[in-house]
């Protein structure tokens, strides 16, 4: 049976490892952007982390490296690239009216039973997709960076957007392998980056007041909370840290509001306490290219050993 094909459109950093997923599911996957070299170095990049990863013994899917990286080719012709899709994910820049206009020329293109999904981090989709034709087959796709080692995508639908389209995106992302959560309505920085805006908030307050340092603050997190959280979300955490979620909130609802009523003004992020952050970081980290780069490579490989300890530990 000839392979589900798929277009991408984007070959920076999100349309590269959207490419590896799908064409690690067995999918066909086209990869479009405009410019031919941008191109060439994604399906080179590709090549080589895929080549690395088998190596590892880390490659998804049952294919090698050779089969997946045959079911991938690359197009700068639009219409070309999402003849014979059944899902497209766009992976533009964050750009409103950029990705509008992708979607335009994608609406006047597509038929009638194809997904137009975006990864978008924050645009909403009211934004994106209003007065499309196909607004029912439209929705946001907003995967995690590295989309190929952290799974979650968090999947959003316009008002108009038709159930079966949010059912088919869900069903896709479970077929490759992603985790899927759905929001029943869109919201500023959907569920994920308001989350993360939370705590980014309180340590920032935390070193701007002085509590903590910014090193000893983000130990806090990866050698406290973070260990937890890879396993357990912040509810089922309360639910076994006391005898269920009920005896929780008995026990503990009026020493969080205590604490919770203490919480500062949204931060500017600005002034002395970058400079404070940044130089403490800065020490640990130099911000230059080679060394961000030697830790962003350690980085995955950590997401790399977690995901295999997740998977040893599956308990659902
Ligand atoms: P990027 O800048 O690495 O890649 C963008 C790609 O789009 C480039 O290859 C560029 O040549 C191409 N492009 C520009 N104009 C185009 C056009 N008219 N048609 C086709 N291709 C075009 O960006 P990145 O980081 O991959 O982000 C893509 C999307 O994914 C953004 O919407 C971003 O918000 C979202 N996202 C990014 C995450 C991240 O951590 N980088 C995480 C989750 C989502």
């Amino acid at each position: 049976m000839e392979p589900l094909q798929v277009a991408i459109i984007g070959s920076g950093l999100i349309g590269r490892s959207w490419a590896m997923v799908f064409a690690a599911g067995g999918f066909k996957v086209k990869l479009y952007d405009i410019a031919q070299e941008q191109l060439t170095t994604a399906l080179e990049n590709i090549r080589k982390q895929m080549k690395e990863m088998e190596k590892l013994g880390v490659l998804k899917g049952a294919l090698s490296a050779e089969q997946q990286l045959a079911l991938i080719s690359v197009c700068t012709d639009l219409k070309a690239a999402v003849e014979g899709a059944t899902f497209i994910q766009e992976c533009t820049p964050e750009n409103l009216e950029l990705k509008k206009k992708i979607f335009g020329q994608l609406d006047l293109t597509v038929g009638d039973s194809v997904i137009l999904s975006s990864s978008t981090s924050c645009l909403l989709p009211s934004k994106l997709f209003t007065g499309l034709k196909h607004v029912k087959q439209c929705i946001v796709s907003h995967p995690v960076n590295p989309p190929y080692f952290v799974p979650l995508v968090e999947i959003v639908p316009h008002p108009e957007t038709d159930p079966s389209t949010t059912e088919r995106t869900y069903a896709l992302m479970k077929k490759i392998g992603q985790s899927p959560v759905k929001l029943n309505r869109e919201i500023e920085g959907f569920v994920l980056n308001r989350l993360q805006y939370a705590v980014i908030s309180e340590a920032w307050r935390l070193v701007g007041e002085g509590v903590i340092s910014p090193t000893d603050l983000d130990l806090v997190m990866s050698d406290g909370l973070g260990m937890r959280y890879a396993f357990i979300g912040p509810l089922e955490t309360m639910h076994l840290n006391a005898e269920g979620v009920s005896s929780y909130c008995e026990r503990y609802a009026e020493g969080m509001k205590c604490v919770l009523n203490t919480f500062g003004p949204v931060p500017e992020f600005s002034g002395e306490t970058v400079q404070k952050v940044n130089q403490a970081l800065s020490e640990k980290i130099p911000a230059v290219p080679k060394v961000l780069d030697a830790r962003r490579k350690w980085r995955d490989e950590c997401l790399t050993g977690l995901a295999k300890l997740k998977t040893q530990m599956k308990s659902d």
